[in-house]
């Protein structure tokens, strides 16, 4: 089985869902349920015997080191992590604690584990850390994209933070050996994302009449890949990365802000027109810059393509299509994120079931 933390988020619990619909193997779900977390996104699985779930925090070592023990997992796929760059802008504490101090305790747990597994088992183990692209910190308008050999520029405390993270499972394999795996991946979309990062924030507020808030001039650059070609990539590089390797994953589709958001309002026109006939790009509203702003980031994605053949399988038109229609189709799922609901899920729906 596999153990994977932080997967009631949103890329974790797409890559659960996508799991549990490929594979037999049992996942053992760790996640702390912060307000990013949200249960009834695996509601498909919640009856599943191959999801145990479990709530805690990965800097628990003593649940960590009891998980593995009592599971045996064969990897341990870390997506557990605060996530939002404007909440680390308003109070960073959270992130250094998750992403630096939780992480190195996750590495601890797992290092006395992978220390004494039998030797057949010890060789076959693998600790994936998934990481990000603004590690390496904002690129000029003419600038080479990033390879995996950039240096790490960090800008704000979120990327700071997982760039921490990332040099303590770099120096685990380089000190103790521990077989790890990182990537660093881009922008995400898709179902199940949380209504406070950019396409789900415009979806839900343009269908509620409200403003768009564009920041700053809403020229900054982003690359864009589909979340359950995240998953995908995730899958291969754990199947056949090389330990200690690095793998850049993006979706090769810079776009600015402004083109992301236009695109959201033409695909809502079209899907939801409004009853008075406007379009809703008169509710785009210009608002003030994110401090620090990363002007530009770019994924080449040449290594993972080159050595493990994987590629995105959506293009930005087909991804953020699917995208729109799964808001549209899933009017409960936002309501439930708006009201607070989803934080009740564990107690009204999971009542008894939940391993912790
Ligand atoms: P998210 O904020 O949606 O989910 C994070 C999950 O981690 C939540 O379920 C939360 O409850 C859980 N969590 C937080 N602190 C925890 C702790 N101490 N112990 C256990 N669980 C904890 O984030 P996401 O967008 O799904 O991102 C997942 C990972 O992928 C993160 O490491 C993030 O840095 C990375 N990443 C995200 C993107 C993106 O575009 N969203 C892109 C590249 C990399
Ligand atoms: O690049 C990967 C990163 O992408 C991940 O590591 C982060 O976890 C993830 O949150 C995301 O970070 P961003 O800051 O790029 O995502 P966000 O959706 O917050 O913002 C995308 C861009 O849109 C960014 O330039 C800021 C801008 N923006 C965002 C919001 C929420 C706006 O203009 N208006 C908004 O209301």
């Amino acid at each position: 089985m596999i153990l994977v933390t932080g997967a009631a988020g949103f890329i974790g619990a797409n890559f659960v869902l996508d799991w549990l619909a490929q594979s037999q193997e049992p996942v053992v779900n760790l996640d702390k349920l912060t307000y990013a977390g949200n249960l009834e996104t695996l509601a498909s699985v919640q009856d599943d015997e191959r999801h145990t779930f479990v709530q805690g925090d990965i800097g628990d070592t003593a649940l960590v080191a009891r998980l593995l023990a009592q599971h045996q997992p064969r990897a341990v796929i870390n997506f557990a992590a605060e996530s939002h760059v404007d909440r680390s802008i308003h109070s960073p504490e959270d992130f250094i604690q998750t992403n630096v101090v939780g992480t190195f305790r996750l590495l601890e747990a797992v290092r006395a584990y992978w220390g004494n597994l039998p030797a057949g088992d010890k060789a076959a183990f693998r600790l994936l850390h998934v990481s990000t692209d603004e590690v390496y910190g904002s690129l000029g308008a003419g600038d080479a994209a990033f390879t995996e050999q950039h240096r790490y520029e960090p800008n704000s405390p979120y990327s700071a933070s997982k760039a921490a993270s990332d040099h303590l499972v770099r120096a685990y394999h380089h000190t103790y050996g521990l077989p790890v795996l990182t990537t660093n991946c881009s922008n995400n979309y898709g179902p199940y994302h949380f209504p406070e990062k950019l396409i789900p924030l415009m979806i839900v507020n343009a269908l509620a009449g409200k403003p768009l808030p564009v920041y700053g001039d809403g020229m900054q650059v982003r690359d864009w890949l589909y979340v359950k070609d995240h998953c995908s990539a995730i899958r291969r590089v754990l199947e056949a990365g090389q330990l200690g390797e690095v793998y850049n994953i993006g979706g090769w589709n810079e776009k600015p802000n402004i083109e992301i958001v236009n695109t959201v309002c033409a695909l809502l026109d079209e899907l939801r027109p409004k009853a008075d006939g406007s379009s809703y790009r008169t509710q785009i509203s210009y608002v003030k810059d994110r401090p620090g702003h990363d002007r530009r980031y770019a994924i080449d994605a040449s290594k993972i393509e080159r050595e493990l053949g994987w590629k995105p399988a959506e293009t930005f038109d087909t991804g953020i299509r699917k995208t729109v229609q799964w808001y549209l189709a899933h009017p409960e799922w936002v309501a439930n994120v708006q009201s607070g609901a989803y934080r009740d899920w564990l107690q009204t729906q999971y009542a008894g079931t939940v391993a912790a």
